[in-house]
């Protein structure tokens, strides 16, 4: 079969696009990030601010979604909508969280998550952010925000 230089670009259009939809995807969101000997004191950690993320006050949700589009850089890997999309992402190996995946909420706790942020997770794109990028308090903040993604 002889291709029309039309063709072939379209091919070549076709495969670049796809390589980038399947930048590579996250892994395993449900483990554990924290090692097995720091989970217990991890998920101990909990900030005056809140009991529950989930039940944070809306003006906290509003300066958390503030932190995470803009001084926490947060948006660039994970995507506005929280789906892992984030332009940054695509080059990362895994992926960024999805956080509209209400699975990883269910079985993730605030501590834990908090723990990620002060810690990072070795090996990947997640780098410690707290204190260098947010503070303590504005790390809880960005946590309260990002379990808003998942809507059910
Ligand atoms: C440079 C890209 C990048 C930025 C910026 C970034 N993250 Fe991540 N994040 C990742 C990647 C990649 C993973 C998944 C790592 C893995 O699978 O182990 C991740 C995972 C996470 C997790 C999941 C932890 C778990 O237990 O599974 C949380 C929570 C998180 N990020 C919060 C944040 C917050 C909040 C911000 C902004 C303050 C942020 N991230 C900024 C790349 C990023």
């Amino acid at each position: 079969m002889r291709l029309t230089p039309f063709a072939a670009m379209m091919i070549i259009a076709v495969l670049l696009i796809g390589g980038v939809a399947s930048a590579a995807p996250e892994k395993d969101p449900l483990r554990p990030r924290v090692p097995a000997d720091q989970m217990e004191g991890a998920k101990k950690l909990s900030t005056p601010l809140f009991k529950d993320s989930r039940q944070a006050p809306a003006k906290m949700l509003e300066e958390g979604k503030a932190l995470y589009e803009g001084k926490g850089t947060c948006f660039n890997c994970h995507g506005k909508a929280g789906k892992g999309d984030g332009v940054a992402g695509a080059m990362l190996d895994p992926g960024p969280r999805n956080f509209a995946n209400c699975d990883f909420h269910a079985k993730k706790t605030d501590g834990e998550l908090f723990w990620v942020m002060k810690n990072g997770i070795q090996g990947t794109g997640m780098m410690a952010l707290t204190p260098m990028v947010v503070t303590e308090e504005e790390a809880w903040k960005t946590i309260a925000y990002l379990r808003t993604f998942c809507k059910s």
